[in-house]
């Protein structure tokens, strides 16, 4: 099985020509709302992958709660770990998506900003040996650490996206419960304090992570820990929206490791389902399945 803790998000999307200077009023090619969330994300390209997933987290008592719980059961995922909070609304995100794909967001956390104690209990209650936790940066980062250590002592493969990294505390041994550590470049830059991916790679796995896998986009991916240590090639694609890119990388990563394929393995299906989401817009509705992430990998062999 496998389990993320994290955030649930309503995302409104804004695509726009290029972003707004500071003062300066633009006006958008068009807009759209759909479910996201960096820990709802990662649940649904598992499911997607074929595992059986399960997401563990909290939404409002409000109308985009009751909206992404219905798009996350109908995308296969168990939400019955997802707590409702009384007072606070579901978490949104605001996705400024410019003309070449890449994006900025501002995540107001809401409801997510209240996971704790409970959520906790009820990981503690499914995790198992062989379980994968994915766990992300958008709730209390005391909270991924314990969820972390609880990984890891029922015997569970612990992934995490240091995401958003403002959230991380660095301090020694800080993701000594983590087994693969998984950045993209800007995160892994300000995390480690240098620009050179192989320094800040070996910074990171000195703070207790036992493999690092670096997220450069259009330039692949930096690995160093069980695969030894390389630089694997991207899958070019014409990029439209980057969302969630990254939560597709780690879902699938996730499952397929789950599934028992070797972490080679694995990072390839991976970096094909980020690039398969990188050429549609939004956030889950861009994810592949299974077969179409099979499909691509196929297809790109021959050519
Ligand atoms: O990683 C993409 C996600 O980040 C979006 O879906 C948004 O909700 C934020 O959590």
């Amino acid at each position: 099985m496998v389990i993320s803790l994290g955030s649930i998000n309503m995302d409104l999307v804004v695509r726009c020509e290029r972003m707004p200077a500071q003062g300066e009023t633009i006006t958008s090619n068009g807009w759209f709302s759909n479910p996201g969330g960096k820990g709802a994300n990662q649940a649904v390209q598992a499911a997607r992958m074929g595992s059986r997933s399960m997401l563990v987290g909290r939404i409002g008592s409000d109308a985009f709660g009751r909206e992404v719980m219905s798009s996350l059961s109908a995308s296969g995922v168990d939400i019955s770990g997802v707590v409702a909070d009384p007072a606070l609304p579901t978490g949104i995100a605001c996705v400024l998506v410019e003309h070449s794909g890449e994006n900025r967001i501002i995540v107001a956390p809401g409801a997510n900003g209240a996971v704790g104690a409970t959520e906790l209990r009820i990981l503690r209650n499914v995790l198992q040996p062989g379980a994968v936790l994915l766990l992300q940066c958008e709730i209390p980062f005391g909270v991924v650490l314990e969820a972390a250590r609880m990984g890891h002592v029922a015997g569970a493969t612990v992934i995490l996206d240091p995401s958003p990294w403002e959230s991380v505390t660095i301090g020694p041994g800080v993701f000594a419960d983590v087994d693969y550590l998984v950045p993209n470049e800007s995160e892994a830059r300000a995390l480690s304090g240098t620009d050179d991916m192989r320094e800040a790679a070996a910074v990171l796995l000195g703070l207790g992570a036992r493999t690092i896998i670096v997220k450069m986009g259009g330039k692949g991916a930096f690995a160093v820990g069980v695969f030894g240590i390389g630089e694997v090639p991207a899958f070019s694609v014409v990029p439209v929206d980057t969302t969630a890119a990254g939560d597709a990388f780690q879902g699938a990563f996730a499952s397929s490791l789950e599934r028992g394929v070797s972490p080679d393995n694995a990072l390839n299906i991976a970096m094909a389902a980020g690039a398969l989401t990188v050429t549609r817009p939004g956030a889950q509705q861009s994810m592949p399945d299974g077969a179409e992430v099979a499909a691509f990998i196929e297809a790109r062999k021959r050519f």
